[in-house]
């Protein structure tokens, strides 16, 4: 097991330190960025049925759905489809709506979560064109599903997901990519340097983990805290829940992610000088909304932690601490902003004597409903 850990302490450790290449191995052969290409072979036959799609829902469970809502950004943006992201256990109970031609994405690390596949098997018998995005090859997901791309990121053995979910952010990038490329809806000098960015993206997750020894010196202050706020906007605010999500599976830590904006509509009321929030702040068109959202939390005493873009030379005045990463197209951002909450929770979780790896009354891969 330690040869595996690969002189890692932990799995976790291991796969969130294995980004850049697992990014990397997820996009060869399929970026080519000097022709500026995408090669996707896996939805080969369905790709003009996802650019006629009216409508796309995506069903996934647990960090799967946070990349599915990072997802619903980038189809909605760059292919103008409506998305819809669901819980798989919600949607195959309650009838949904689906239609013939509708895309379904199931996207899921192991391939085998059984409430994925029903809601995968529900669509599929009203119609859908059902695409996956696994990591397991020939998993049932994979094989259930009509055509879908692998994300290659490799085995993940730590039961709180990591490496899959930057390459699931991956897969689906590059499909909508592609996709609106094909539809129109993007313009090529665009598309251009969103694949050039995308291509630069392992590199920016390389410096994204040196942020480690500061991560850990933030991790022993608030170790002990028995809550935490994450708050994004935008492309962060599925971070803010991912980051939230790993915090409580590995450290049993409560911990709430959130809409930055919709802090006043309750959470705030929560905020005093005992509460750490996380607030991923990192330049986008949302930056100068969350620096309201940081003043706001400050006014009420709160222990801000920010996660800004290099350079930034506002928010670091105004928060407890800030953690410095590179900046990308916004689209791209939370494969990197998504990095030190990864650590966040790892750090803490190790300080608190957790076991990081296989965290209690939880499964790597849920395959009863
Ligand atoms: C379990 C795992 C999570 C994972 C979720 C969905 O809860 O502990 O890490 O995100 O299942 O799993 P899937 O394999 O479908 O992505």
């Amino acid at each position: 097991e330690a040869i595996e850990k690969g002189g890692f302490e932990h799995f976790m450790l291991k796969e969130i330190f294995e980004q850049p290449k697992s990014i990397k191995d997820c996009f060869r052969g399929r970026l080519i960025a000097d022709e500026a290409k995408l090669v996707l072979g896996g939805i080969r036959d369905y790709a003009t049925a996802l650019i006629n799609a009216e409508r796309i829902v995506i069903v996934a469970c647990g960090t799967s759905w946070h990349a599915g809502l990072v997802a619903e950004y980038i189809f909605e943006e760059f292919c103008r489809i409506p998305v819809e992201v669901e819980y798989a256990s919600e949607f195959r109970y309650r009838n949904p709506v689906i239609k013939e031609g509708d895309i379904v994405f199931a996207i899921s690390q192991s391939g085998e979560t059984a409430d994925t596949l029903a809601a995968m098997e529900l669509a599929k018998s009203k119609g859908a064109i059902v695409l996956g995005v696994c990591n397991v090859v020939g998993s049932s997901i994979s094989r259930v599903s009509h055509e879908g791309v692998y994300t290659h990121a490799g085995p993940e053995i730590g039961v709180a997901s990591t490496k899959a979910f930057t390459a699931q952010l991956t897969v689906l990038t590059m499909i909508a990519l592609k996709t609106a490329l094909r539809k129109g809806t993007i313009a090529e000098q665009r598309y251009r340097e969103i694949l050039v960015d995308l291509e630069n993206i392992p590199k920016k997750v390389e410096k994204a983990l040196k942020t480690d020894e500061q991560v850990k010196k933030i991790a022993e202050i608030y170790k002990d805290a028995r809550n935490f706020l994450y708050l994004g906007r935008g492309y962060n605010f599925p971070v803010a829940l991912e980051g939230a999500l790993k915090l409580k599976e590995i450290s049993y830590i409560h911990a709430e992610g959130y809409p930055a904006a919709e802090m006043k509509h309750g959470p705030i009321a929560l905020i005093d000088e005992e509460m750490p929030v996380v607030v991923i702040a990192t330049r986008d068109s949302s930056y100068d909304k969350i620096v309201s959202n940081i003043q706001e939390v400050k006014a009420r005493k709160g222990k801000v932690i920010a996660v800004v873009s290099e350079g930034d030379s506002l928010i670091p005045g105004m928060v407890d601490h800030t953690i410095e990463v590179p900046g990308t197209h916004e689209s791209l951002m939370p494969m990197v902003s998504t990095i030190p909450l990864q650590l966040l929770s790892y750090h803490i979780a190790v300080m608190r004597g957790c076991n990081v790896d296989q965290p209690r009354n939880l499964a790597k891969s849920v395959t009863v409903e």
